[in-house]
């Protein structure tokens, strides 16, 4: 049992016991009422506390029954609310550090609470696609009032117990504690104290009403639909807080229950939820025990100035770790030390950055042009020029100069990471960490394991990625790791389109509805169209043959890089980023369109849609498959966190597994079919056909 009973004088204590946040799984859910009757059928008991051991009271459903039958299982969450409600005797909730989700709701279930200052609080399900499924939308309007609740049920955002204690008229809290320290002392008391007050007070009793009725709903429905319109959660919440000012309470209730369980069946919410537990799941190697002992990082040194080496210090600056930057000249240090100070003092300049922080973090940051001042760093992360014989020469001096132990890593996107991790005699202490543009914006860290990677060295690294808020996810070595390696694939059906008929604004226009940040074309302008034509040159003398369109070669032979030139596959105004789509692209695409003596056909967005998204997860299939990834739900992660994947959708994997494998492998045959497509493109991998064939999904 994960809930502890105890008595003390003549108060029970029910004690929430399930690490670390006190999750309200079934043997807790048990626990809690068992206790409750026990202390109910002991005349020796007065009155019942219930809080929670250790840093909380509770955070809310246990994740690890999330989905499983076990979250629904009796007592659930709204029998153990019943029965405290239903309890001869007061209960008295004692809430502290955290109280939240489904622990809110049991807190509101009792006749009394009592709170610590500084306890976090919240109704966070709607982060999750939900709503509250245990009452809360119908108690928490009860005891703080309808708009305070309505903001909280909606946002999801925790709200310090003292700023709520503080609310006029308020019942959440029916006393506040001195502090966390005398809490308990002072729940005790307060039991002792209300042990003989009847009838009990209960919240379903509370009236629940807003002054402008329904204006005020309407009102607050039309500011949740522009905010959230491809989530249908946010407008349940005010549904069923206005039912709460509508219905009787156990009408409302059952209002409340209905939307809930329709929520968790929508696409939404299981994507959500898919993602909750896939960034959790990334951290986790499978081979890699979670206690591995670390190597200390408690300095950095950075080799290259460039685009990439000043984003990635700046991400060690930020987390207070100091950094020493190496050029092989002063004028490039000078540049790439200019452009650090410009982002932060741009930072500055919009608020977003304290003046004096702005200097702790610069104080951080030291340079040099000689490779034995960073003997001393405990990791030292390359982004030097992506040709080999740079990178060759670069971990040369780093196997000669650095202390023995120091992880040395490489930001290549492309080379092969066993092949530099052989330029040392440690290559147990060589690991990608590829960074994605910008290194101090983008989220995601593609951490890339080589042949001989050290475990503790992987368990490292996870860690210092953590340190600077990055979502780290491991990849094998391949050309490409994960994401680049898929992209290739989804970059070439985006070019077949424009062959068969589509302009880049049509290709674009239907993948920023399917919900993309942006469309494969205005990608590409972002990120410089030069480093795909690279690749491609490299692709064609080493795997000649790769069928694809020729358009992004025309368009790089005419300069247009994208954005940083001025213009790419649409035109840039100087200074703008609005991609103006151009007549002479659109012109160059139907000349090549006519060279190949095609004629143009008109392609439904759905097409278009399917064909890239499909793309990706054929790739990423095979990808699973050879072991590069090793969960197909670290695919997902990379693709929502590096390239702007629907959040909604939950990444390639998960929704493909949504669509449903068999359908989707129904679509790759019918694209296979068609002549201007590379039909080897669309051969299900593998694994793919094989999880059809067994009817599974890949998550
Ligand atoms: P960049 O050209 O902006 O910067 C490279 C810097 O390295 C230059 O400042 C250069 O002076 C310096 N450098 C060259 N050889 C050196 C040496 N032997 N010793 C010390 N410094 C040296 O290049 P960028 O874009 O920063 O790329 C760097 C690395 O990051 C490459 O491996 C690239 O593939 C990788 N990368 C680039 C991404 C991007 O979007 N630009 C994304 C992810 C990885």
């Amino acid at each position: 049992m994960t809930a502890d009973y105890k008595v003390l004088g003549d108060i029970a204590v029910i004690t929430l016991n399930n690490p670390p946040v006190n999750g309200l799984g079934l043997s807790t859910r048990q626990g809690v009422a068992d206790g409750v009757a026990k202390a109910n059928a002991d005349a020796g008991v007065k009155a019942i506390v219930i809080t929670g051991a250790g840093n909380a009271f509770s955070g809310g459903a246990d994740i690890k029954e999330f989905g499983s039958p076990k979250a629904m299982q009796e007592p659930n969450l709204l029998s153990v609310i019943l029965a405290l409600e239903n309890s001869d005797k007061p209960v008295v909730a004692a809430v502290h550090t955290v109280c939240m989700g489904g622990g809110l709701e049991l807190a509101l279930g009792c006749h009394y609470r009592i709170a610590s200052p500084g306890c976090s609080v919240a109704l966070p399900e709607v982060k999750l696609g939900l709503i509250p499924g245990a009452g809360g939308t119908q108690r928490l309007p009860r005891v703080l009032g309808v708009e305070a609740a309505l903001n909280m049920i909606v946002s999801g955002e925790p709200v310090p117990s003292e700023m709520l204690a503080k609310l006029p008229g308020q019942q959440l809290f029916t006393k506040m504690a001195v502090s966390a320290e005398s809490l308990m002392a002072e729940a005790l008391a307060y039991a002792a104290e209300v042990a003989s007050v009847r009838p009990l007070p209960l919240v379903r009793n509370l009236r629940c009403k807003h002054p402008l009725g329904d204006a005020y709903f309407q009102f607050a429905r039309n500011m949740v639909k522009g905010m959230s319109k491809n989530y249908p959660a946010p407008a349940i919440c005010v549904d069923a807080v206005e039912a709460a000012t509508k219905k009787k309470f156990d009408d409302g209730m059952a209002f409340e229950r209905d939307n809930f369980i329709n929520l968790m069946w929508s696409p939404e919410s299981r994507a959500l939820r898919h993602i909750f537990i896939a960034n959790r799941a990334a951290s986790k190697i499978p081979d890699v025990p979670s206690d591995t002992v670390q190597r200390a990082i408690n300095s950095i040194a950075v080799i290259g100035a460039g685009t990439m080496g000043g984003g990635i210090a700046m991400n060690f600056l930020n987390a207070g770790i100091p950094v020493k930057m190496l050029e092989m000249k002063q004028d490039a240090l000078d540049r790439g030390l200019a452009t650090i100070r410009k982002n932060y003092e741009s930072q500055v300049t919009k608020g977003k950055l304290k003046p004096e922080k702005y200097e702790q973090r610069m104080a951080l940051l030291s340079t040099t042009l000689i490779y034995d001042e960073l003997r001393d760093a405990d990791l030292v992360i390359e982004a030097v020029f992506e040709e080999i014989g740079v990178k060759e020469a670069v971990f040369k001096e780093l196997d000669r100069v650095m202390k023995p132990g120091a992880i040395l890593a490489s930001n290549t996107s492309t080379l092969d990471l066993n092949k530099i991790a052989a330029f040392t005699q440690r290559p147990q202490d060589v690991v990608g960490l590829h960074f994605f543009s910008p290194a101090n914006v983008m989220k995601l860290l593609e951490v890339v394991r080589g042949e001989k990677t050290a475990k503790d060295v992987l368990a490292t690294v996870m860690t210092v990625a953590k340190k600077i808020k990055k979502t780290a996810v491991v990849s094998g070595v391949c050309d490409g790791f994960i994401g680049n390696r898929m992209i290739e694939q989804y970059a070439r059906q985006a070019g077949f389109l424009l062959d068969e008929g589509c302009t880049p604004a049509q290709v674009d226009k239907a993948v920023e509805k399917f919900g993309f940040a942006m469309g494969p074309f205005r990608m590409g302008d972002l990120a410089g169209n030069d480093i795909g034509w690279a690749i491609r040159k490299r692709r064609n003398t080493e795997q000649p043959g790769m069928m694809y369109s020729k358009t992004a070669d025309l368009l790089c032979e005419k300069g247009r890089f994208g954005q940083k030139t001025g213009a790419g596959w649409y035109d840039y105004m100087a200074g703008k980023r609005d991609a103006v789509p151009s007549a002479e692209v659109v012109k160059m695409v139907e000349d090549h369109r006519v060279s190949l003596g095609i004629t143009a056909r008109k392609i439904a967005d759905e097409e278009i849609v399917q064909r890239l998204v499909f793309a990706l997860v054929n790739e990423a299939a095979h990808i699973l498959e050879e072991g590069i990834a090793t969960k197909a739900s670290d695919i997902d992660v990379v693709y929502l966190m590096g390239y702007g994947f629907p959040i909604y959708r939950g990444g390639p994997m998960n929704y493909a597994d949504q669509v449903g494998l068999f359908n989707v492998v129904q679509a790759m045959n019918r694209f296979a079919k068609n002549p201007l497509d590379d039909a080897n493109f669309w051969k299900p991998a593998p694994l793919l056909a094989k999880l059809v064939a067994e009817g599974k999904t890949f998550n």
